[in-house]
């Protein structure tokens, strides 16, 4: 069996995203950018669009987590590319929580501990969950409904964007050490 290096011409990236109100576009345009100061070929392509991972030698992917389940098009890039992902580094992160406070960060994690689950030959080199965005004026149907429910921790929320950029840039300034040692 050939390894990664072997295989690979270029020290390429495909920081993959998955997304409903580009918060996590945003997110991980900042991860490409960081990683290009590295000096990497960095690729940035919506999960759903990418066809092949072939030149890859590190996948980073980014995606929300909505009503507890990561984003669907996470499950299926990693059903798609399941034989290409196996033994070749993978990071992942995730958006959730809107506030910075420990108990909400910690459910969110559990939530996505449980959708990485489902992929159990997933062994991601990296893994984080970053303080997500919300803005009650873009949600679409049926989030809108989902936000206006009683019991919704998203009832009356105003307009919040947390994320922690320098968080974002020391993760991502982080990966190359990954796949370069
Ligand atoms: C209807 C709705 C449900 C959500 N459910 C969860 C959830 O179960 N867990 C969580 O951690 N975050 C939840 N969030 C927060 C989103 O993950 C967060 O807003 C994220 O930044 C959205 O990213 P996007 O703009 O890339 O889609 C929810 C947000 C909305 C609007």
């Amino acid at each position: 069996m050939m390894t990664i290096e072997e295989t690979c011409t270029s020290a390429s990236v495909l920081v993959a995203f998955a997304t409903r109100y580009g918060a996590t576009q945003e997110v991980a345009g900042a991860v490409a950018a960081t990683l290009r100061e590295s000096g990497l070929e960095v690729d940035l392509q919506f999960m759903r669009k990418v066809r092949s991972l072939k030149d890859y030698r590190l996948v980073v992917m980014g995606a929300p987590i909505y009503l507890s389940l990561w984003h669907k098009d996470a499950h299926t890039f990693l059903m798609e590319h399941r034989q290409t992902l196996t033994g070749r580094p993978v990071a992942v992160f995730a958006l959730g929580p809107l506030t910075t406070g420990e108990v909400e960060l910690q459910g969110s994690q559990l939530q996505l501990y449980k959708e990485l689950a489902k992929h159990s030959w997933l062994a991601p080199v990296a893994l984080e969950m970053f303080v997500g965005k919300y803005d009650p004026a873009k949600l679409r149907f049926p989030d809108t409904l989902v936000a206006r429910f009683p019991a919704s921790p998203l009832k009356d929320l105003p307009v919040t964007d947390l994320r922690d950029w320098a968080a974002i840039h020391a993760w991502a300034n982080s990966l190359p050490a990954k796949i370069l040692t």
